[in-house]
């Protein structure tokens, strides 16, 4: 399979986890290189469901490695409960389960910061998932981030922890939050330490030496393309590099060791959070939200539909260098009579067939929409593409087209069988 990068080409959400978990059967190590436990990536086996926060998706799949990668913040006590958690549904995540020594650490002053500066900002807010993510990653980039090299080593944490608290009890406190107590941080994170200690190494190393070894490598981005802190719709983002570059130095595998990048990407869009959507539209939430999906994997909160904007995919798919697309949630659309996609923004006389940069400008865009035919048929239970009514045939091809890449993957469904696969 080579290696291959995975992003998400939409706002995040665009089932990477279900189409992760279908191309971990060919790659021998899976790797988060971003982001933390802000995403939820669900996967369904038979009727299991799991929902993978820290733990790439491919854990699911025995004899397949997972690695937690330098460029992913880790919330120590969230991750052992994800172990744990796992465990208690009969997943093994042991000795196939490697997190690297410079990922840095999520602390309670990180999750606690990330809450009140939402509400100071009011009506401003990010709609953050409070997991503590900015914060964290801007003490790494602050230089005064913990890693798990520190984590793992009692005397060297205790130290690093009591300096870092001083500082951040006080920022608390002008933000009006109540300080931390010293003694019951470390207490929890020293236990979580303990625990994780046995998976940590030099992630760099093992996964070079595996490229060596002819070994296939995923790479499972997590959240989507305008949510990345270059690229995105700052400042309505995540805060690490959530494209496809993010792969190599999230991971310290080099550009020219990358094989190919899969984009996935709704057959509509969603959102959790704020900021601009342009194609947002109450009706679709309706109908989604009446059939009872596209509630957060995370935070459970409703997220917000629109119609397929292939403005954003053709510029996510520029900036990612997509070559095969994955596209998800086909069936989500099986009753809609009409079915609009988005072909270009206009605001006042202008019009823009790329994503402005400026967050306030593409908040004032008007989609202008080319309209295709509903095809009124359930999908949910054709495995080829010929299955496929023509009408959907014909919308996934005019998707690719628009978006400018190659159709791989259908999907009609949560289940790993409801996945057709369009070209080897
Ligand atoms: P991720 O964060 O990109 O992994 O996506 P999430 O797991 O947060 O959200 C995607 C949702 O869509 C999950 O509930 C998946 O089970 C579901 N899903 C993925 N592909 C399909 C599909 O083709 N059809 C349906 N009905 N659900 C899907
Ligand atoms: P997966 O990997 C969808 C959104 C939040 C918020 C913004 C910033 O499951 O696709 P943060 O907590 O990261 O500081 O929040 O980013 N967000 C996601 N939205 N899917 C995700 O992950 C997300 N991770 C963060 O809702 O708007
Ligand atoms: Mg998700």
């Amino acid at each position: 399979m080579a290696n291959t990068i995975l992003i998400g080409a939409q706002w995040g959400d665009e089932g990477k986890g279900k189409i992760i978990d279908v191309l971990t059967e060919e790659a021998d190590i899976v790797v988060r290189t971003q982001g933390g436990n802000n995403a939820g990536h669900t996967v369904f086996i038979g009727a299991q469901k799991y929902v993978l926060h820290l733990i790439p998706s491919g854990i699911l799949r025995p004899r397949k490695k997972c690695v937690i990668a330098n460029g992913v913040v880790i919330d120590p006590i969230a991750l052992v409960e994800e172990i744990d958690g796992l465990k208690k549904l009969g997943v093994k995540a042991a000795n196939n389960l490697f997190i690297s020594e410079t990922a840095h650490v999520v602390l309670p002053y990180h999750r606690d910061i990330d809450a009140q500066r939402e509400v100071r900002k009011g009506q401003q807010k990010i709609g953050t998932t409070k997991r503590g993510i900015g914060p964290a990653y801007a003490d790494k980039m602050a230089r005064t981030g913990l890693r798990m090299i520190d984590l793992i080593a009692p005397d060297r944490f205790e130290a690093l922890l009591r300096d870092r608290l001083k500082e951040n009890n006080e920022v608390l406190k002008a933000l009006g939050a109540k300080p931390l107590s010293f003694k019951s941080v470390h207490a929890s994170y020293r236990a979580a330490g303990d625990r994780l200690r046995p998976y940590v190494t030099n992630t760099v190393v093992m996964l070079n030496e595996a490229i060596r070894r002819g070994q296939n490598l995923l790479f499972e981005g997590a959240q989507g393309t305008f949510l990345d802190i270059d690229h995105g719709t700052y400042p309505f983002v995540t805060s690490s590099n959530t494209t496809a570059g993010g792969a190599c130095t999230g991971s310290g595998v080099p550009p020219h060791r990358m094989d190919r990048v899969v984009g996935v990407m709704k057959a509509y869009t969603t959102r959790v959070g704020e900021g601009p959507l342009p194609t947002e539209s109450q009706d679709i939430a309706d109908m989604l939200h009446a059939m009872g999906r596209e509630f957060g994997a995370t935070t459970g909160r409703p997220r917000r539909c629109g119609w397929f904007d292939a403005v954003a995919t053709r510029h996510a798919c520029m900036v990612n260098g997509v070559d095969d697309l994955a596209i998800t949630n086909i069936d989500g659309l099986d009753t809609v009579q009409t079915i609009r996609v988005c072909i270009a923004y206009r605001v006042g006389g202008a019009t823009y067939d790329h994503v402005p940069n400026n967050a306030q400008l593409l908040a004032q865009c008007q989609p202008v929409y080319a309209d295709f035919p509903g095809w009124l048929t359930p999908t949910g239970k054709a495995t080829t593409w010929k299955a496929l009514p023509s009408r959907t045939r014909q919308y996934l091809k005019a998707l690719a087209e628009l978006s400018g890449a190659q159709l791989l993957i259908a999907s009609v469904g949560p289940a790993r069988d409801q996945t057709i696969v369009v070209r080897k």
